[in-house]
């Protein structure tokens, strides 16, 4: 199956933040990937912009190198690169002050579609935005794009949306969350309200709980004193686990549109309850056994060894709504995890009555979403264990893997960066955060973060390759059930 790609207009994207490392790793790569698609056209402006001084064939070289790293080397053909990086432009500015900017809004000029995208921390976010409106760079046609993290707590994501508003209308802003551009975050929507299948089973009465788990192999890496303040609290729960709770959760929108989905999104976190003080697990990562050069602890990786930050957690919490009420949805992130894994599962109840007696065992249904790696959908059914004898029952899954269903298109899909950027040329919100649902995520999370400041909660030690502290099973087995497991 090949997908249709529908070039989109001429642009003007302007990359503050152009040398960055997420201009290197994710933006410049998912243009390049665009271009190759044969998404972007040749006449589109790609313009980096930061401090650095330097010209417009040494922004060409930084970008070739990045391109040659971080993209396969199937989309690095001859010849196409060379195309691509002639769209490229390049100028020193100072978000502080003055300098570049008159050269920048010369090269700026026309009424296409002008991005800029913020790839910087978010204290640049009211500078450059007085900046870009006092050089009159601004009309109809512009839109912003912001990264997270999108404050620290609620005042401060208030103060954020404050600053931009002041320049701003909301219809320009385009905040991002990645977990959003992910393909299998997409098809969420899809399975539910675009089958007649499980909507109708898609509530309190026939779910007996949600899991959510998005496990990471990975350390903190080199990002230890941003995330030594952030914790994974603030880095995915309140933001990427959130958007994955509220597809999960949300009624059906009246329509795919952006404000209908970021409204039933919005209801969604404002009903969830306050999540009970016995309800959270936290945890920190030790060093890997006999590897602690290789794969250092927690405490070591950020550089702070009386660190009470958790590089994981688990929490259970409820949807006060007429849907959901009753149902757990128990939610769960950390590094250092046995393996990459992040799948949402819905466990359905087990049928109201047996007909095979009791030696048949309990079974019941469970549908899973593979979000990373090998994305997918699998539903678990129970049938009977083939052979002679009694009626044994067994769980067998129905498993669709997209690489397989979808051939080539299925192995590949574009990365997240790469749907959201021309979303945003295109003018499309649906896969942004509004700002009322940034500060709603924010009410939720704030009172959870200040229960354990003030019970002065240490986080508990969990081994390196494992699924998590010890507690985190207690969490869940006190009601019960148990966690499906953590597997590549
Ligand atoms: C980022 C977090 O938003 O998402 C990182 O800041 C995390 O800490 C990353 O590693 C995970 O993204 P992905 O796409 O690799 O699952």
């Amino acid at each position: 199956m090949v997908s249709r790609v529908i070039p989109v207009d001429p642009f003007d994207l302007i990359i503050f933040g152009g040398t960055g490392d997420l201009a290197r790793r994710k933006i410049l790569p998912a243009l390049f990937r665009r271009y190759c698609a044969g998404q972007i056209p040749q006449e589109a402006r790609i313009i980096g912009a930061a401090r650095r001084t330097q010209d417009a064939d040494a922004y060409r070289a930084f970008v070739a190198d990045a391109i040659k790293e971080f993209t396969t080397p199937r989309h690095c053909e001859d010849g196409t690169l060379d195309g691509f990086l002639s769209c490229l432009d390049y100028v020193a500015v100072d978000a502080l002050g003055d300098a570049g900017w008159q050269e920048l809004s010369a090269k700026i000029t026309g009424d296409r579609v002008r991005a800029y995208y913020f790839s910087v921390g978010p204290r640049l976010f009211g500078p450059l935005a007085k900046r870009t409106k006092a050089h009159g760079m601004v009309n109809d046609q512009t839109r912003i794009v912001v990264e997270k993290p999108f404050g620290h707590d609620l005042d401060s994501a208030k103060a954020l949306n404050a600053t931009l508003a002041d320049h701003f209308q909301e219809s320009q802003i385009y905040r991002i969350d990645h977990y959003l551009g992910k393909e299998t975050v997409q098809n969420l929507m899809a399975v539910r309200f675009g089958n007649m299948l499980f909507e109708p089973l898609w509530n309190s009465q026939y779910v007996d709980h949600i899991q959510i788990t998005v496990a990471e192999s990975v350390g903190v890496g080199g990002r230890g004193e941003y995330y030594d303040r952030a914790g994974a609290m603030r880095d995915m729960m309140q933001n990427h686990l959130m958007q994955l709770l509220c597809l999960i959760a949300m009624e059906p929108p009246a329509k795919f549109d952006p404000d209908a989905v970021r409204d039933e999104k919005l209801k969604v976190i404002r009903a969830l309850d306050p999540v009970e003080p016995h309800h959270i697990v936290r945890g920190q990562y030790l060093a890997r056994d006999g590897e602690a050069e290789e794969h250092p602890s927690y405490r070591e990786a950020v550089g702070n060894p009386r660190s009470t930050t958790e590089s994981y957690i688990a929490l259970r919490t409820q949807i006060s709504n007429w849907r959901w009420a009753g149902t757990p949805f128990y939610l769960r992130t950390g590094k250092r995890l046995k393996a990459r894994s992040s799948v949402i599962n819905v466990m359905f109840k087990d049928a109201p009555h047996s007909i095979f007696g009791a030696d048949a065992g309990r079974h019941a249904n469970v549908l899973s979403i593979r979000l990373q790696p090998n994305e997918g959908i699998t539903l678990k059914v129970t049938i009977k264990e083939p052979g002679q004898g009694g009626m044994r029952l067994v769980d067998v899954p129905l498993d669709m893997s997209f690489a397989e269903a979808l051939g080539p298109e299925g192995q590949d899909p574009p990365d997240a960066y790469e749907r959201l950027i021309m979303d945003v040329v295109r003018g499309n919100q649906t896969l942004f955060m509004r700002g009322d649902e940034v500060e709603a995520a924010w009410a939720w999370t704030d009172p959870v973060i200040a229960g354990w400041e003030a019970r002065g909660d240490v986080p508990k030690p969990y081994e390196s390759g494992s699924t998590g502290p010890g507690d985190a099973e207690l969490l869940i087995k006190r009601d019960g059930r148990h966690w499906q497991g953590i597997n590549p």
